[in-house]
């Protein structure tokens, strides 16, 4: 029988399982971190972060870990917590084999008594479906799913105060997860009706935003061609206190979640003979942004009379969201392929991501280009894209896949400007 002891077990030190350790610790926790990656490992047991991230860096080295690669020490702890990736194959289908070769690591070390909590994403049915009856020949241990809803770099809504749910297999383990959550996490914490229901829960979420996302891109791209400016329109529609929640159309979406996870339901969906319609439209209007920047890109190229084979493009951005160094399924990466894939000339720069960057400095990629396309709005090249910068650099197109550059100022300057369903207004110019 595990005792209660103050030890836990996090398996996976990535985005997810990283931040949670290092709170547990903070809050008085032992904790053994355990990951396949001996590099990543080795960083963490010196005290450094492996991904870009400021404030946790600054609390692991207040709060250190203990990291290995050994899953054996799991046998010492009170509760197991795994937190692997769950991505998806090149043909879209889930690929569980992290998540089923974790459990088989941690499997020779459990004794009666121990709780697993998956927070892994995964779809409905894959806790009873799969990773139950990996445990089955495991004697009394309590099985729970507690799916992460972390969303990096938010300021606000941290590991610390984002509410969870969470469902098990027997009354001790929803207990005992809940007593670890409870003392860490400053958030409520809802106890769902089973395993199944928290899995559900989370796809619930993250196809919810995958759809609003790829009907926003639609009417921006409708609004476009009807010389409607979406931005204007999102900001009139966001007036109406009730049943409508602004979304705001973008290059495409990215990342390891988001992206991702509505493949898990689809696919899950296919297997009992249900067509997720909706959710593979998404996915689709969602996969075609990085090729509608190429689009705007062509066209900008016509109007700005500078063809395309003497186009000299700068790709700002390559991570899929601001102020991180993520680049899982970035649309960036994306746009990238498609424009090497039209031999147009491409220089990239991210701050967050030098090794992935050819310029050193976005002076460095401005002074070798004559058109620019923001493919993720990091605040650091934001603030510094002024139209002065841009003309004094001989950019002539500027193409906003975020939506955030100043537009009146950039095409006052005689730039061509293209955002994603943004466009000069042409009320307000004609009402002054
Ligand atoms: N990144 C996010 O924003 C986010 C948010 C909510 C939920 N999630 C979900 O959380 C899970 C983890 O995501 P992440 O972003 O932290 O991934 P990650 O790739 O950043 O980290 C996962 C870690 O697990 C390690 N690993 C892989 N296989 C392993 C194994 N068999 N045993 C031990 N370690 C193993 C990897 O080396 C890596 O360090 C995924 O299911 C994801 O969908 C992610």
């Amino acid at each position: 029988m595990t005792k209660i002891n103050n030890t836990v077990a996090i398996i996976g030190l990535g985005y997810v399982g990283l931040p949670l350790a290092v709170l547990a610790r903070e809050k008085g926790w032992e904790v053994l971190g355990i990951d396949i990656n001996e590099p990543k490992v080795e960083l963490i047991q010196r005290g450094q972060v492996p991904f870009r991230d400021d404030d946790l860096a600054e609390a692991l080295k207040k709060h250190p870990i203990q990291a290995g690669t050994d899953f054996s020490v799991v046998a010492n702890a009170y509760i197991i917590i795994i937190a692997v990736p769950t991505p998806v194959t090149a043909s879209n289908h889930p690929d569980l084999i992290p998540l089923t070769s974790a459990i088989a690591n941690i499997k020779p070390y459990l004794k009666q008594g121990h709780t697993i909590v998956v927070e892994s994403t995964v779809n409905p049915g894959v806790m009873d479906e799969v990773i139950s009856p990996l445990l089955k020949d495991v004697p009394a241990v309590h099985l729970v799913h507690c799916p992460e809803r972390i969303n990096p770099g938010d300021a606000k809504w941290s590991v610390r105060n984002i509410p969870r749910v969470l469902g098990g297999y027997t009354k001790t383990g929803v207990n005992n997860a809940k007593h670890f959550y409870e003392s860490v996490l400053e958030a409520p914490i809802k106890v769902m009706g089973s395993p199944t229901e928290a899995e559900a829960v989370k796809i619930m979420e993250n196809t919810f935003r995958d759809i609003n996302i790829a009907y926003i891109n639609e009417m921006a791209r409708s609004f476009a061609v009807l010389g409607i400016d979406i931005t204007n329109v999102i900001a009139g529609a966001a007036t109406k206190p009730f049943a409508f929640m602004p979304h705001y159309p973008g290059n495409g979406v990215g990342g390891h979640c988001i992206s991702v996870d509505p493949y898990y339901m689809i696919e899950r969906a296919k297997q009992v003979g249900f067509d997720h319609k909706f959710l593979k439209l998404a996915r689709r209007i969602n996969e075609d942004m990085p090729s509608y920047m190429v689009e705007l890109l062509l066209k900008a190229s016509q109007e700005a009379k500078l063809p395309v084979n003497q186009l000299k493009v700068g790709l700002l951005g390559l991570a899929y969201k601001k102020n991180v160094s993520d680049i899982r399924n970035s649309p960036a990466l994306k746009t990238l392929a498609l424009l090497k894939k039209q031999s147009i000339t491409v220089q990239t720069f991210d701050p967050f991501i030098p090794k992935r960057s050819d310029a050193a400095s976005l002076s460095e990629v401005l002074s070798n280009s004559n058109a620019i396309m923001l493919t993720c709005d990091h605040t650091k090249i934001v603030h510094s894209l002024t139209p002065q910068h841009l003309q004094a650099a001989g950019i002539k197109i500027v193409i906003d896949g975020r939506n955030v550059l100043n537009m009146p100022a950039i095409v006052r300057a005689g730039l061509v400007y293209y955002g994603i369903g943004k466009m000069p207004h042409p009320l307000s110019a004609s009402v002054k």
